[in-house]
């Protein structure tokens, strides 16, 4: 288990985080008009939040591990203190255009349909939710011998992963579109065609309906 300080030590230096991290922002700020409000869901240790302050967003975060937010604190001091950070409780009280939820936060989250009619209550009409997923097509994974273990679960049921000690589930993209109806429609998947399966993460983006 890592602190708030050594995960972000390695996510702001690890070469493959930070250009992932990068792709997942630049489209995140791309579907988002000027000075809309964003919820960072799952912000960790306020990476993302403070690029998008940094970019005019006013952005609320909600973290659920005293290690993260509390590094998040330090991070964005400055912001917080403008108001241009705002940290929320699991209520999530706030009313945004977009939500964001970057590096693997819904894989935390077996079952997404009561997470998703939350957001419907938070995020406004034609508003949008942008989620970076753990790939579960991902090819690069095809060295573990899990991952073979686990096709056929993926194939049938679209999903695997329970029960494993690190708490963490993999689904095929059906999963949270049928959790996110009729609160939300998933538009797009990306990277669609064979890039699915060259990439560790797939970027799902729900439209409020
Ligand atoms: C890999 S980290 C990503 C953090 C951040 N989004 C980033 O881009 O650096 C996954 C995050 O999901 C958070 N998380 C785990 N379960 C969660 C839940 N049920 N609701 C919201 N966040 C959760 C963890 O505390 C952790 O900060």
């Amino acid at each position: 288990m890592h602190t708030g300080e050594q995960y972000h030590e390695f996510f702001l230096t690890s070469r493959r985080e930070v250009a992932l991290r990068d792709r997942f922002q630049q489209r995140a700020l791309a579907l988002s008009a000027p000075g809309a409000d964003v919820l960072d869901f799952g912000a960790g240790t306020g990476i993302d939040a403070k690029a998008y302050v940094a970019k005019g967003h006013r952005t609320y975060v909600y973290e659920p591990s005293p290690s993260m937010r509390g590094h998040l604190e330090l991070y964005c001091r400055d912001e917080i203190a403008a108001g241009e950070v705002v940290i929320v409780d699991a209520d999530l009280p706030c009313r945004v255009d977009a939500v964001t939820a970057n590096f693997a936060v819904f894989n935390h989250i077996p079952d997404q349909t009561a997470l998703f009619a939350r957001f419907s209550t938070v995020v406004r009409p034609g508003g949008l939710i942008l989620a970076s997923v753990l790939n579960p097509y991902f090819l690069g994974d095809a060295k573990y011998s899990w991952w073979r273990k686990n096709l056929w679960n993926l194939v049938r049921h679209g999903r695997y992963g329970f029960a494993t000690e690190s708490g963490i589930h993999r689904f095929a993209p059906r999963l949270p579109a049928r959790a996110a109806h009729p609160h939300f429609l998933l538009e797009r998947v990306f990277p669609g065609g064979v890039g699915r399966l060259l990439e560790p993460y797939l970027f799902l983006l729900f439209r409020r309906t």
